[in-house]
């Protein structure tokens, strides 16, 4: 038996059930159906729509029926092709006529909306809360190595002296502001939809306002026709879970090449790392290339959301259906990811001294030129003499502090003595100590205010 079979001759063919059936995934959202019916309940007896003693009813079967869910004890039965459906298909089992009285003036339209919306800002609140944690971890690792030397990279190519700290801290931010763009998501996800009936409004005149307050929604939706169809919240999650994603790829790419012997800068625990089953040597960073790969999901979760909303006539469609997948998926994935990549970063271990060899002086040729400038040469000039400079340590094989200052100073007479002091890769990062510079002042200073962001952060 359907609950909507009234008008028909003949059930569903078989065929057609297990196309249309959305049971398999959004039995998930168990508890928010029931929360969104035990409140709605409430809203009908405020309207007058129903009497105390079938409300009464109708909530005490509803938490007999999240007490079998929760037990696993829920026996699914046929015909149940949704979680709305097999909620009150069991509900009338337990109480018999009242649950009849339960969906008056809802619709599923409203109904799946206002469950997937609960269940979104769950799911964004737990994200949240994983992300504060990776955060944390960076920034208290960041702290240890706030003096800590390291090459910095541009295209990959040594650049520039940093230190570590400095690095972890550059995805602090990136996560500050994905964090931002969840708590952005949330606030539009926080806006019921139910009392919008199929598309056209409640004709019982139940009170919308306190019934969306109930439930922890911020507000109700003030357009039925938008709110059964409005698909924007998540939308606008999967677009953060697949930015989030992309950082936490760029993250284990940092990961997998500093932990590559060919450089060893750092070192994964044994719990986090994996080996080979034929070359014994192997030590693979496989949790970061598994967030380096599940990057390509969360974006594909994005776009064939966003692709599956587009052109939709007004109102409910059944296409819609198809928007609870890639949102679970992109969340699971991320429920997953996040604890290993914590515990990654929590436990690396930092070869200082590795770190420390991969320094070449070629490193400090952007300090030589900014001598040149303190001593009054135009940048673009200091620029070229260096230039001249690294080719010829280079042709002659020797390292950049090697050249003789006479040498230096045939190609410009504002070499000195004091230029010997431009070879210290402790001088250079500390010259950075502009705002969000390297230098270890500049990165403890860095350390205060992303701790004070996390703190003052509102999810
Ligand atoms: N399972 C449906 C979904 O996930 C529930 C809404 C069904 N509404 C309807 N008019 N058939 O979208």
């Amino acid at each position: 038996m359907t609950l909507w079979g009234g008008a028909f001759k003949l059930p569903p063919d078989e065929s057609l059930r297990r196309l249309n059936d959305s049971i398999g995934y959004d039995r998930r959202m168990y508890a928010q159906d029931i929360a969104g019916s035990i409140a709605y309940a409430g809203a009908l007896v405020r309207a007058g729509v129903i009497s105390y003693e079938e409300a009464d009813a109708i909530v005490r079967g509803l938490e007999q029926v999240l007490e079998e869910f929760k037990a696993d004890m829920f026996v699914y039965k046929e015909g149940d092709e949704d979680i709305h459906t097999a909620v009150e298909r069991r509900l009338t089992e337990l109480i018999g006529e009242p649950a009849g009285k339960l969906h008056t003036g809802r619709s599923r339209n409203d109904q799946v909306a206002t469950d997937f919306r609960l269940w979104v800002m769950n799911a964004l609140d737990r994200l949240d809360a994983q992300l504060a944690a990776l955060q944390t971890a960076l920034i208290d690792r960041a702290d240890e190595h706030a003096e800590t030397l390291m090459p910095g990279y541009t295209h990959f190519q040594p650049a520039q002296p940093i230190v570590a700290g400095h690095w972890l801290l550059s995805y602090v931010w990136m996560l500050a502001r994905d964090r931002a763009r969840l708590a952005d998501a949330r606030a539009r996800t926080a806006v019921s939809p139910l009392g919008s009936g199929p598309l056209a409004g409640h004709p019982f005149g139940i009170d919308r306002a306190t019934l969306s307050q109930e439930l922890g929604f911020a507000s109700c939706s003030q357009n039925s026709l938008d709110a059964v169809s409005d698909r924007d919240f998540a939308a606008e999650a999967l677009f953060a879970c697949a930015l989030l994603g992309i950082h936490l790829s760029r993250l284990g790419e940092d990961i997998i090449l500093y932990s590559n012997p060919a450089l060893s800068f750092i070192t994964l625990d044994d719990r986090y790392s994996t080996g080979s089953s034929i070359m014994p040597q192997k030590r693979n960073a496989d949790p970061m290339e598994i967030a380096r790969g599940k990057a390509g999901r969360l974006i594909g979760n994005l776009t064939g959301l966003l692709t599956m909303l587009k052109g939709l006539p007004s109102t409910y469609n059944k296409d819609l259906q198809d928007d609870k997948q890639p949102t679970f998926e992109a969340f699971d994935t991320l429920d997953l990811l996040l604890p290993v990549i914590t515990a990654i970063v929590a436990t690396l271990q930092f070869n200082t001294g590795k770190m420390q060899a991969a320094l070449g002086d070629d490193l400090l040729a952007t300090d030589l030129a900014e001598y040149l400038v303190r001593k009054g040469m135009p940048f673009r000039q200091a620029h070229h003499v260096v230039g001249t400079v690294v080719r010829e340590a280079a042709d002659t094989g020797v390292k950049l502090s090697a050249l003789p200052l006479e040498r230096l100073r045939e190609l410009s007479p504002l070499f000195g003595a004091d230029v010997a002091a431009v070879f210290s890769f402790e001088r250079s990062v500390a010259s950075r100590d502009a705002i969000g510079g390297t230098a270890p002042d500049a990165v403890r200073r860095q350390i205060e205010t992303a701790r004070a962001w996390i703190a003052n952060h509102k999810g």
